[in-house]
């Protein structure tokens, strides 16, 4: 089996669930449900035996290494972190505590359970850490799109706390030898994407008629990946990356912030037209910039397709499709995140939580 941290967060559940659709091995997922973990993203695994969900902190050791323990994982997966750019500007101690502090620990009980496992398993275990190309810093219009050994140069509290995870993890297999693996994804879309990040924000503002805040000129470009295609690649580092490695994920989809929001706004006038007939392009308004915006991202993803033979299944026009459609198909996902009521909705799956999880894990509750 193997332990999901961060599972009820956008990526992790689509992880979770392409997982156990796909291979079918058990995971344990673990996720503190920050405002950004949503119970509601694994309802669909409700019942299902293969799936264990605990509520807990990462940097909770006890915890960790009780859970280890317990279920003797062959792999830990962390997706578990705070993730907002916006967020780590208005406070960045959330990051520090996750996703620098967090990620230690989950390292340090990793480090302990692994070093107690017989030789073969052993030699087969692997730690997978999730992290973003934002750590790289922002490219030049002209400048060639990131390679694994670009220097890091990360300019927000949000992608200094990722940089400081990334060279943990790197640190654990050269001091400890500890397998390790590292992948850098460019922005990520799809399904389950709290709206407050850029698309799901644009879809569920152009519905309710409210602006589409476009920061500074809309200029600013991101390298878009559908999340299947990630959650794809994870896999297949997983099966196949070499232990201390790092593995550059991105789908060659290099956009300009404007370009991104007209398309959604054409999606929508094709699949939900305004009621008065005006475009939804007509809600874009300019707004100050994000201080410190990063200019552009771009990932070269050629050393995983030459090395372990991943490409993306979905282009851009393709997987927005997909998206735009899931969002108007999920109109009560998107009430729930709104309106705050999936923090309702968690609050009613753990009335009957024991309150030491290490001991007594919540069996299934998802
Ligand atoms: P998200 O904010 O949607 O989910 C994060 C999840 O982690 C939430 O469920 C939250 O409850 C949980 N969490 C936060 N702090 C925790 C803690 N201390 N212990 C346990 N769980 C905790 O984020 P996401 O977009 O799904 O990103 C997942 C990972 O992928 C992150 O590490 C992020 O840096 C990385 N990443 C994201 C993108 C992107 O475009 N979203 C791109 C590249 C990499
Ligand atoms: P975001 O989804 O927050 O991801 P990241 O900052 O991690 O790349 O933002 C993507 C881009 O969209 C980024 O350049 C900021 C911009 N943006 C807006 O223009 N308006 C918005 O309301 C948001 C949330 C983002």
């Amino acid at each position: 089996m193997i332990f999901v941290t961060g599972g009820a967060g956008f990526i992790g559940s689509n992880f979770v669930l392409d997982w156990l659709a796909q291979c079918g091995e058990p995971v344990v997922t673990i996720d503190s449900l920050t405002y950004a973990g949503n119970l509601e993203n694994l309802a669909s695994l409700s019942g299902d035996a293969r799936h264990l969900f605990v509520k807990g902190d990462i940097a909770d050791t006890a915890l960790i290494a009780s859970l280890l323990a317990t279920h003797q994982p062959r792999a830990v997966l962390n997706f578990a972190a705070e993730s907002h750019v916006d967020r780590s500007i208005h406070g960045p101690e959330d990051f520090i505590q996750t996703n620098i502090v967090g990620t230690f620990r989950l390292l340090e009980a990793v480090r302990s359970y692994w070093g107690g496992l017989p030789a073969d398993a052993k030699a087969a275990f692997r730690f997978l850490h999730v992290s973003t190309d934002e750590v790289y810093g922002s490219l030049a219009k002209d400048e060639p799109a990131f390679l694994e050994t670009h220097r890091y140069e990360p300019n927000s509290p949000y992608s200094a706390s990722k940089a400081a995870s990334d060279h943990l993890v790197r640190a654990y297999h050269h001091t400890y030898g500890l397998p390790v693996l590292t992948t850098n994804c460019s922005n990520n879309y799809g399904p389950y994407h709290f709206p407050e990040k850029l698309i799901p924000l644009m879809i569920v503002n152009a519905l309710a008629g409210k602006p589409l805040p476009v920061y500074g000129d809309g200029l600013q470009i991101r390298d878009w990946l559908y999340v299947k295609d990630h959650c794809s690649a994870i896999r297949r580092v997983l099966e196949a990356g070499t232990p201390g490695e790092v593995y550059n994920i991105g789908g060659w989809n290099e956009k300009p912030n404007l370009d991104i929001v007209h398309t959604v706004c054409a999606l929508l006038d094709e699949m939900r037209p305004r009621p008065d007939g005006n475009p939804y392009a007509a809600q874009i308004s300019y707004v100050k910039d994000r201080p410190g915006h990063d200019r552009r991202y771009a990932i070269d993803a050629s050393k995983i397709e030459r090395e372990l033979g991943w490409k993306p299944a979905e282009t851009f026009e393709t997987g927005i499709r997909k998206t735009v459609a899931w969002y108007l198909a999920h109109p009560d996902w998107v009430a729930h995140v709104q309106s705050g009521a999936y923090k309702v909705w968690t609050a009613r799956q753990y009335e009957h939580i024991p309150h030491d999880p290490a001991t007594q894990p919540a069996r299934a509750t998802a």
